[in-house]
């Protein structure tokens, strides 16, 4: 199968300019002036941005949270994923208390068989190293392509670990070359504010910003920080919300440490006055670390184009508003944390990134294809468009209006964080290693068409896959 891609403006991290794509079997085999080459099929670009599918870092699909499970399944997810102009993810698998990793990456490789439509991998999330052959295994997980450990430093009682047990998966990542990831937030202090604002009576979702001030964000992307500097190894803090973690962050970059850090689509728009919506509403905008005060998104807007940040991703956490976040209609501290967003991050970042000034269009491919890819071990299968490359690719007209909706939505769940934002661009052709995936506003393949990744170890290229015969 050849496919190829005429006229279109092409966009990497460092390059733009009008020219062809030939993509041959599953790569991506010219690029530039490609002549008059035979090809299966043609598509006229002229007048579209060329993509590198976007990689989206940071999901989770099929997720028990919360006293319940996410709404998005892999194929809902991907659905929503690949009309968004995302090709690849990296998704969570949860480690339960008391079990083997082995025990946990079956359970969510059997969430996946058959349902992707696109590639995934899985970052580890550990929580719990109480038994002695747990480190030993962990050691093991990069040779099987699990090349991120992950650590809640917050949900006190569910997946939150102590410092012991972060610490010690650092010093085993420093072993292994694989990349931990944190959630940062003092854990214990939230707890603490959450129980005495129940207490005091205040139940709404308001309160649920309220317990969680910006500075146990602060603290504990500091503490990652230094326990990191400590075992000797990289270090990426995730949804990185206000500038109480940007500031920590900064400091670290500018002393040339690996310390890297990822905002979300939603933290840029959403302020906590959202929590503030009468009727319940508010709890549409309950996901962790909360929507901080206002000024805060222009220090996220800096930082992402300042290099202090390297990545966005959208934490797609999607619960129904009906019968899920409603479990918290009593008490915020019930309302299962997490938000929608899998399918808006290319719409809402080119509109109001791009669109708006902020950043350039190579720093927004950098932000959503090519950094991910990088540092998540997928890099240079993905995250860019050149000679050997997957062919995982978005054309994207630039000028197309969209109105996003909940109604007009892939993702399972009941409402969308943007609900009634005008952007102008929209994603209209997707392929994934060399298949169309989306056209004209359809889905063109099955479940079980994507693929599990084993990713590189932090650092590290990800091989091609085999050139085609
Ligand atoms: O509220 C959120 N972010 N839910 C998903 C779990 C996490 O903390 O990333
Ligand atoms: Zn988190
Ligand atoms: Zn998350």
């Amino acid at each position: 199968m050849s496919v190829l891609i005429k006229g279109g403006r092409v966009v990497t991290a460092s390059d733009s300019f009008v020219g062809d794509v030939l993509v041959q079997g599953e790569r991506i085999a010219a690029v530039g002036e490609v002549g008059e080459t035979a090809a299966e099929t043609v598509i006229d670009a002229s007048g579209k941005l060329v993509l590198p599918g976007a990689v989206d870092p940071h999901t989770h699909l099929d997720m028990p949270f919360g006293g319940t499970t996410t709404i998005d399944d892999v194929t809902s997810g991907h659905e929503a994923a690949a009309f968004g102009g995302t090709t690849c993810h990296v998704d969570f698998c949860i480690q339960g208390q008391g079990q083997t990793f082995a025990d946990a990456l079956a359970t969510w490789h059997g969430k996946r068989a058959g349902k992707a439509l696109i590639d995934m991998g899985y970052h580890i999330a550990v929580t719990d190293l109480s038994e002695a052959e747990r480190l030993e295994e962990l050691a093991t997980l990069p040779e099987q392509g699990i090349t991120s450990y992950k650590l809640f430093m917050a949900y006190k009682g569910a997946l939150m670990v102590d410092d012991e047990t972060l610490f010690r998966t650092m010093q085993v990542a420093a072993e292994t070359g694989a990349l931990v990831m944190v959630h940062a937030e003092n854990g214990d202090a939230i707890d603490v504010l959450v129980k005495e604002a129940i207490a005091a009576g205040h139940t709404e979702p308001v309160w649920h910003a309220r317990t969680r001030p910006p500075e146990t964000e602060g603290e504990a992307t500091n503490r990652a920080i230094q326990l990191a500097r400590v075992a000797g190894c990289p270090l990426y803090v995730v949804h990185v919300s206000c500038r109480e973690s940007v500031e920590p962050i900064a400091v670290a970059r500018e002393k040339g440490w690996d310390v890297w850090g990822e905002t979300c689509t939603q933290y840029f728009f959403v302020d906590e006055s959202f929590l503030e919506r009468p009727d319940f509403e508010g709890a549409k905008f309950v996901y962790t670390p909360p929507p901080r005060a206002k000024a805060n998104q222009d220090v996220l807007w800096d930082a992402v184009r300042t290099d202090v940040l390297s990545a966005v991703s959208t934490d797609h956490c999607a619960f129904l508003w009906d019968g899920q976040k409603t479990m918290g209609r009593d008490d915020f501290s019930r309302i299962p944390n997490g938000g929608p967003g899998l399918e808006n991050r290319l719409h809402m970042i080119h509109h109001f990134g791009v669109g708006e000034g902020r950043i350039t269009l190579n720093r927004m491919v950098e932000l959503l294809c090519t950094n991910p890819a990088k540092l998540f071990g997928l890099y240079p299968r993905k995250g860019t468009i050149a000679p050997g490359a997957d062919a995982d690719i978005v054309i994207f007209d630039p000028d197309k209006p969209k109105t996003i909706t909940a109604d007009g939505q892939h993702s399972k769940t009941d409402y969308n964080l943007y609900e009634g934002t005008e952007v102008k661009g929209d994603v209209e052709t997707v392929i994934v290693r060399g298949t169309v995936v989306v056209q004209d506003g359809e889905l063109r393949v099955e479940p079980g068409f994507g693929q599990f990744v084993e990713r590189a170890r932090f650092g590290e290229e990800l091989q091609r896959s085999p050139a085609p015969a």
